[in-house]
């Protein structure tokens, strides 16, 4: 093969009180990037979207992660790298991840699938470095697996896939930015024991309820008493949309990654629909603006598109 097409799908990590270990995959939005062997030596990196992310590799996220996998293949071939990227940077849906989640996949294909899927989320990891200045796996493993993943541990790293019901998710992304790294600083370092206590409850059920396939269960364990209370405040809107989406019939949800995002979930579509009206109604009020997404659980991760030999 000397060229692919693949699609990176947008994710959403923590799934509110899974700090840095939950994340999900959805079926929208998705990057699109093309990767093709070149008779040149090096790397190149060409965006055919309009954001402006850099093209020097070592500067950009899927840059990093790809020169992380090309240094353990010997005689690696040039490569040229195009990105066509559809989740806005900085929106708090795995962007980042996507990118590079998508370089190592592509890169596996073409270079004869000699990596594993934990060699992929270890490469990857070197872009999110570049993105945020910390390796987390929560956006780049369910990305790349599809569905909800958990992240035990990245040092060594150990993830698990999790069964989940067919759920809706509704996303508002007010245009307001909120840096990953800016939104990690403001964490306080130590947790009190209550809030620990009731935070590790809320997870183990939230994975049981996901398993189980148990919505009222999922919905009462989206509850985050340590990040978010710190997180929302650089949110406006967050209370009032979270409040409101509840009263809409959503079963729980907040903010998405780092923000600013939010994102909820729903039992059916119709649900889905109307808390997208009511997050809607709520940001013209405020009079940011805003995109919205309604789309459902993404149970395959990246997909090839398009591959020619
Ligand atoms: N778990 C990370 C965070 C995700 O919340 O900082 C950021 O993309």
């Amino acid at each position: 093969m000397k060229k692919i097409t693949i699609k990176s799908p947008a994710t959403i990590a923590n799934l509110v009180c899974g700090f840095d270990v939950l994340g999900l995959a959805l079926e929208a939005p998705y990057d699109l990037m093309t990767l093709e062997l070149q008779d040149q030596p090096g790397l190149r990196i060409e965006h055919a979207d309009g954001f402006g992310l850099p093209t020097i590799p070592e500067e950009n996220v899927a840059g990093a992660a790809l020169l992380a996998m090309l240094e353990q293949v010997s005689d690696a071939p040039g490569m040229k790298l195009t990105i066509d990227k559809r989740i806005m940077p900085g929106s708090g849906l795995g962007s980042s991840a996507a990118s590079a989640a998508g370089a190592v996949f592509a890169a596996n294909q073409l270079l004869g699938k000699n990596f594993s899927t934990n060699d992929l989320i270890r490469f990857a990891m070197y872009g999110e470095k570049v993105a945020s200045g910390v390796k987390h796996a929560d956006n780049i493993t369910p990305c790349l697996l599809g569905g909800v993943s958990l992240i035990r541990s990245i040092l060594p790293l150990d993830v698990v896939s999790l069964d989940a019901p067919a759920m809706f998710i509704t996303v508002v992304h007010p245009q307001i930015e909120v840096r990953t790294s800016d939104a990690r600083q403001i964490l306080k370092k130590e947790v009190p024991l209550k809030l620990a206590i009731k935070q590790w409850g809320n997870i183990a059920a939230l994975v049981a309820g996901l398993m189980q396939g148990d919505h009222e269960l999922i919905g009462r364990s989206l509850e985050d008493v340590i990040i978010e209370p710190a997180r929302s405040i650089l949110i406006p809107g967050f209370d009032q949309v979270k409040k409101a989406c509840m009263e809409a019939g959503a079963l729980g949800g907040g903010i998405s990654g780092s923000g600013p995002s939010i994102f909820m979930l729903s039992k059916s579509h119709q649900t889905a629909l109307e808390v997208e009206q009511v997050m809607q109604e709520i940001y013209r009020n405020i009079g940011i603006d805003f995109r919205t997404y309604v789309t459902s659980l993404n149970k395959k991760g990246i997909t090839i598109t398009a591959t020619l030999s």
